[in-house]
């Protein structure tokens, strides 16, 4: 590869955290420049891409000397479709866009790309250009003419100005984001500029693959791993430009950008549906896999962990006298259950909040804090801007990701990858799975360095974590009779949820999975609190699921919600009870009872969620619900 980036690994500066106030809206960007048709390496990349936002798609490519488009709003199949009845003219480099709309209706006038008034310059984004009016006014009384309702439009008027002085389209670009005030991927082709595409980035993903002759720019590597496997990560405010040569990476300044170069260790199989109807289905699937991934090569011969990547002294993980978890969705969820392990295994004061609660309320953090940071995407603006306040506090962050080359785990002083693969759905599955393994870890190796733990005891407990994997995998042979009673269910309004300690946040998870794929009124709650006010919503034939703790070792967890599986069926409920095999005293109180292998309480959850999983994706299918793409979502929320 020619390229002229640098390769280094900075340690990133705390970012000035007004910067992430603005808000990013999702969305899918790909650009591609090189031998191939770009049109279907764009539309092939938008559809790996479509889970970040499906409200219109559209796409550009430069043939001839002239620039080309299409964009319709609705999902990519819509695009596809106004491509197969006005086919645009083969060329060899492009951009295409999926947008998850926030201002402006989606509708195909707003849908990108965003072209110039002589058609020349077509323009993609991710972001929000906050300064844009002002912008726009100065564009219209120089007589350009916008006609969408966004930001963006600025963008491709003002680059094609700066185009036609620059005559170069990277420094056009610098020129532009110097103006420019938000949040902000930018992907954009000049009619002008054959064989370039150019990107810029501040406050939102653009990852470039490298390929052999041909190079590519996508918010995630999904997108071109079909292609190529080598990566590049951009940094804050960087522009790249990209010819099928080779790569240059500046800053907005102008001058050479440092960047990482990496490999990813998936390939384009991983992101198929591989026969499965949904990609849910197949990552509920994965998590045998996932969960052993997870733990592959962090336990050596002698059943110790070595968590090299924890690259925070073992000296100043021993003085850290609290840790705060920061989590959104699922990843929060796993977070509880963190907490649970953390404490009990290490002793030293955890608490877990919500990210987008956590700097609105001054939190006390100091260098002898540890924040661990949860995040499937890695790009969770909440997360983000958690993280971002706690350093600025002088705390350490650790972050627990699935996404490499991701924004969250580059601004943290160390991370822990899941070894998940990537996780299309919606709906997180697998991801919280690897999650939960990744907190044992991080729980147990604390333990292990503050002494907390004895040497075989972490060696029992570390085997206990290496069976869960099988575990998982004998759970999901045994989910048909789940299948049935979700499809029995279909008619039902409410479901609730209830759980005692780790299970609690078990049924909280279970209540989310449902609200988000089969738009039923779920609630979790902690069984003990039922008395306290929820018991009231139970009437004749309510469906309750119901998590059940070992009876073995805290049985009197166990005993209590055995207590209170009887109340709420007094009341009339219908209760589906998940309960460890051999767990007799549950069976006279269930209508329904679905088994789940014995583990030790703290891993129960690493089991107990996988009916829940099934349950919810089959309830959705049941009610004719779109399962991967729920109403509304979208994978990664970059907004705060
Ligand atoms: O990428 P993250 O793990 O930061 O995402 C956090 C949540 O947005 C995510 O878990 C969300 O709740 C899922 N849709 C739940 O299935």
């Amino acid at each position: 590869m020619s390229q002229r980036h640098r390769a280094s690994w900075a340690r990133v500066p705390v970012p000035d955290c007004s910067a992430g106030r603005k808000l990013t809206p999702m969305c899918g960007i790909v650009g591609y420049v090189g031998g191939q048709n770009a049109l279907d390496v764009v539309i092939a990349g938008l559809k790996r891409l479509e889970y970040r936002g499906y409200d219109s798609a559209g796409v550009a490519v430069l043939a001839d000397g002239s620039l080309a488009a299409a964009k319709k709003a609705g999902k990519l199949a819509n695009l596809e479709k106004e491509l197969a009845d006005r086919p645009l003219p083969t060329g060899t480099t492009g951009i295409g866009h999926t947008r998850w709309a926030t201002h402006g209706a989606p509708n195909d006038a707003n849908a990108h790309p965003h072209l110039d008034n002589a058609g020349r310059v077509a323009v993609v984004h991710n972001g929000i250009i906050e300064n844009f009016a002002e912008l726009r006014s100065e564009l219209t009384d120089r007589g350009h003419e916008l006609l969408s309702e966004t930001d963006t439009e600025v963008v491709s008027h003002l680059l094609a100005e700066a185009y036609s002085s620059a005559g170069d389209l990277a420094e056009a670009m610098r020129q532009v984001c110097r103006r420019l005030e938000g949040a902000f991927t930018l992907v954009a082709v000049d009619a002008d500029a054959p064989d370039v595409v150019v990107g810029a980035r501040r406050n939102s993903p653009l990852v470039v693959g490298v390929g052999d002759g041909e190079n590519f720019l996508a918010s995630d590597v999904a997108a071109f791993i079909a292609h190529t496997r080598d990566a590049i990560e951009l940094g804050q405010d960087q522009v790249v430009e990209l010819r099928r040569e080779g790569v240059t990476v500046t800053g907005f300044d102008g001058e050479l950008g440092d960047v990482r170069e990496y490999h990813i260790d998936w390939d384009a199989s991983a992101a198929e549906k591989a026969g499965y109807d949904y990609f849910m289905l197949k990552e509920i699937a994965e998590q045998p896999k996932a969960v052993a991934d997870t733990l592959l090569g962090r336990i050596d011969a002698n059943g110790r962990l070595v968590l090299d990547e924890v690259r925070i002294p073992a000296y100043v993980l021993r003085e850290i006298d609290k840790i705060v978890i920061v989590a959104c969705g699922t990843a929060f969820h796993a977070g509880m259950i963190a907490k649970y392990a953390i404490e009990h295994w290490t002793r030293v004061p955890c608490e877990i909040e919500l990210a987008s609660e956590f700097r609105y309320r001054d939190p006390i953090l100091d260098p002898r804090t540890l924040v661990i940071a949860i995040s499937q995407s890695g790009e969770t603006m909440d997360t983000l801007m958690a993280l971002r306040h706690a350093r600025e506090q002088g705390s350490r962050v650790l972050a627990i990701c699935n996404t490499n080359g991701s924004t969250i785990p580059r601004e943290s002083d160390a991370v822990l990858y899941t070894h998940a693969g990537p996780e299309v759905a919606v709906a997180s599955t697998k991801a919280f799975l690897t999650q939960l393994v990744a907190c044992y870890l991080v729980a147990l190796y604390l333990g292990q360095v503050r002494g907390t733990k004895w040497g075989d005891e972490i060696v029992s407990l570390v085997r206990e974590l290496s069976d869960i994997a099988k575990q998982v995998e004998q759970v999901l042979g045994t989910m048909e009779p789940v299948r049935e009673l979700a499809r029995s269910l279909k008619d039902k309004n409410t479901v609730l949820f209830l759980g005692r300690h780790v299970g609690y946040p078990v049924a909280l998870e279970g209540a989310l999975k449902l609200k988000e794929l089969a738009y039923m009124h779920a609630e979790g709650f902690a069984a003990g609190e039922l008395k306290h006010g929820p018991i009231a919503l139970i009437e004749d034939d309510l469906p309750v699921v119901v998590v059940v703790p070992s009876p073995r070792g805290r049985s009197v967890l166990h005993d209590k919600i055995v207590s209170n599986i009887q109340e709420i069926r007094a009341r009339g409920a219908r209760t589906i009870v998940i309960a460890e095999e051999g767990d007799e005293a549950v069976a006279p109180y269930a209508d329904h009872l679905i088994r789940i292998p014995a583990t030790p309480t703290l891993l129960q959850p690493l089991v107990a969620t996988v009916p829940l999983q099934v349950f919810a994706c089959e309830l959705a299918t049941a009610r004719g619900n779109e399962v991967d793409q729920p109403r509304n979502l979208a994978k990664s929320v970059t907004v705060e």
